[in-house]
Parts: structure tokens; sequence; C-alpha cells
């Protein structure tokens, strides 16, 4: 009997149960419904901290292709709350849940912070293989990850439809797109919504440059501007601070989002009419797109490969095009942020869209 665990953990996406579906209907398929015993935990490592969990069979993964969310639950255990004075007491208690279900393997779906414990998990000897999960795209090894693009074309469809809206009323639009500290989503949404400002989390902004734009655009006699802000964006000024006085600025900030402020900062500056959208969560809701369903489809498959053939220790990840294992002690503990020599971004100054710098 083959027994497998599988946890999905930190911040949902789209795809998650598409990804889980890839694994489990292949390993049906290879081992039959007999043979193999899926665990599913609830609510991410906090399931597997405490040995809760549903027994899955064939059928808890049937019709699930298209659903939002994770039929696991998810949480986030903050990597630093595995550890205190006498070492790592959850990562034992994960150990024992592992060894007292005599576990084959770990399934585990995630983002960055997934990542650092599940290779932890690894180094301690369990037997793990993840899958790179999040909107974000910001996780090492892999050029894609699954969520990515079904959030994308919802920000983008909230571009599109602030587009009308603005031209009616000759106004600006600040879109706030998802994504504390790399900016794939708001660059990707910026072009496909053919905006005319991307401010990213890696390029500081300068809110004169920025007003620059839309002064242009208005002597241009073009009737609206929209502005792609990602919610991590830092201003020029704030990229010298060092991490305390920075932290103490933004405890002091009077806005709840960065969006309102820099709404603001235009307002004072020209006589320009600025509303904010902030789509927030819904970026991360509802089914997935077909390109994720095919995506969570390959990379649940090329895991369950890796289960069946015992190669242990790796992320399921896609490169050029090809679904391939990477190390998890190579993924581990990185961030792929958005590289300032991109093509993305030289393309996009090309047509003329400004990243406030
Ligand atoms: O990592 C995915 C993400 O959606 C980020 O883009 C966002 O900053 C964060 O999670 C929001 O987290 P929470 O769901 O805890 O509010």
């Amino acid at each position: 009997m083959k027994k497998i665990g599988m946890l999905t953990s930190g911040g949902d996406c789209q795809g998650l149960n598409a990804t889980m579906r890839g694994v489990a209907k292949y390993l049906f398929e290879y081992y039959g419904d007999s043979e193999l015993k899926v665990y599913g935990f609830k609510d991410g490592y906090k399931g597997l901290i405490s040995n809760e969990y549903d027994v899955l069979t064939s059928r808890d993964f049937s019709g699930i292709l298209n659903l939002g969310g994770t039929i696991l639950g998810t949480s986030r255990v903050p990597f630093k709350e595995l550890k205190n004075e006498e070492g790592m007491p959850r990562v034992k208690q994960m150990k024992e849940t592992y060894n007292l279900l005599g576990l084959d393997c770990l399934v585990i779906l995630g983002g960055n912070g997934t990542h650092k414990t599940a290779n932890l998990l690894s180094e301690e000897g369990l037997n793990v293989v993840t899958l790179p999960k999040t909107i974000d795209n910001d996780i090492w090894g892999t050029d894609m990850t699954f969520g990515f693009h079904s959030a994308l074309d919802v920000a983008t469809d909230v571009i599109d439809r602030l587009h009308s809206t603005a031209t009616s009323h000759s106004r600006i639009f600040i879109v706030e797109v998802m994504g504390h500290k790399a900016g794939w989503l708001n660059l990707y949404a910026g072009m496909a919504g053919g905006v005319e400002v991307i401010l990213l989390p890696e390029i500081p902004y300068d809110i004169d440059k920025v007003v620059d734009v839309l002064e242009k655009r208005r002597q241009q006699r073009k009737r609206f501007s929209i502005l792609a802000v990602a919610e991590g964006v830092i201003s020029k000024e704030e990229a010298k601070m060092s991490k305390k006085e920075f932290k103490q600025a933004r405890e002091n900030m009077r806005y709840s989002n960065i969006s309102y402020r820099i709404a603001d900062e235009i307002t004072e500056r020209a006589d320009l009419e600025v509303r904010v959208t902030i789509p927030g969560h819904v970026q991360r809701g509802g089914a997935p797109c077909a390109y994720d369903r095919v995506l969570a489809t390959r990379f649940g498959a090329k895991a369950a490969e890796l289960i069946i053939n015992k190669k242990y220790g790796y992320m399921v990840g896609l490169k050029n095009n090809k679904v391939v294992p990477v190390p998890l002690n190579e993924v581990a503990g990185k961030l792929k942020t958005v590289p300032l020599d991109c093509d993305l971004i030289k393309e996009a100054r090309n047509i003329g869209i400004s990243f406030g710098d």
C-alpha cells in the first residue's frame, strides 16, 4: 500500500485543486484504488502538526479541475514559528505524524514560505515533493507558478472595465494589484490592460515623474489615464530609508493602502480627479483559467511521476515550457523578483509606459 500525504499551505490561489487532481489521477491510475491511500491534511502544515486529515479517495478528486480555493483548506504557519528556544517542536510534531501514518511521501503545494518549511522537512529526512503556487509568480526555479495567469485575467478585466468609465468621466484611475515584494502580476496586468503608468516594488517611484506623464496626456487631450500600482510599491525617498525608518514611516501613514497616498500626491500636484480601485482578494478567487488548468495538470502529473520513481526532495517547475524537477534546497529562501533589465520592462518603456522613475 502506497501512502501519500497532501497539503496546501499559505495564501490560496486558483489551480490548487486542479494540481492535486493531477497528482491523484496519475497515482490512482498507476497504483489502483485499493493500493493507494491519500491523506489530505487540513489547513496546511497545521493539519500535519496536529495530525488532522481526511482520507481521500479517487472520487474526491473528481470534478474539481475548475473549482477555486482548496478542498483541503489552508493557513499560514510562519517559518519563525516552527522554532522556539527548545529547538523545533513543530517540525518534530510533523515528523511524528509522518512516521505514525507510515507515509511514503508528502506532496506540498505552496509559495515561498511553504517551500522553506518543505525544505526543512526534506533535510530532516522526510520524502517531499512540492508544487509552486502563487498569483505572485515569485518562486525561484520556475518560469511560471500556477495561479498567476488566472489572477492576471482578473486584474486585466478590472483594468478593461475601468477604461470605459475613466473615458466617460475624463478621470485618472489607480488600480492596486496584489504583489508585495514582486511586481510580476502588476507588470503583466499593466501591459495587458494598456495602462500608462506601472509602478512596481522593484522600481522606487518619483511622484513628480508620474504627474508629468498625466499632465502630458492631458495636454494631448487624452481623456483618461490608468495607473497600475503594485501593493508593495515604495517611493524614491522611502527607498533611501533604513528598515526601521521605513517601518515607522509606514506605521505613521494615514492611508490603509499605498494607492490612496499616491492619489492624494497626484491631486496635490495637479488639478486632476483621481479614483482608486483595489480588487484585492478577488484576484485570487474563483475558477482557474484554461492556462492554469493545463499547467496545474502538467505539474501534478510530474509530481506523481517523481513519487512513482521515488525521486524526492524536488519542486516541480516550468523551464522553457518543459516541466522539470528542481532541487528543493535550490528553491528555499529565494525570491524571484522582476529583473530591472528584463525584456518586458524594456518593451514597455519602448511603447511609452512609465515606471515612475
Ligand atoms: O502571496 C499571495 C498574496 O496574494 C500576495 O499577492 C498578497 O500580498 C498576499 O498574498 C495577501 O495575503 P493575505 O491573504 O494574507 O491577505
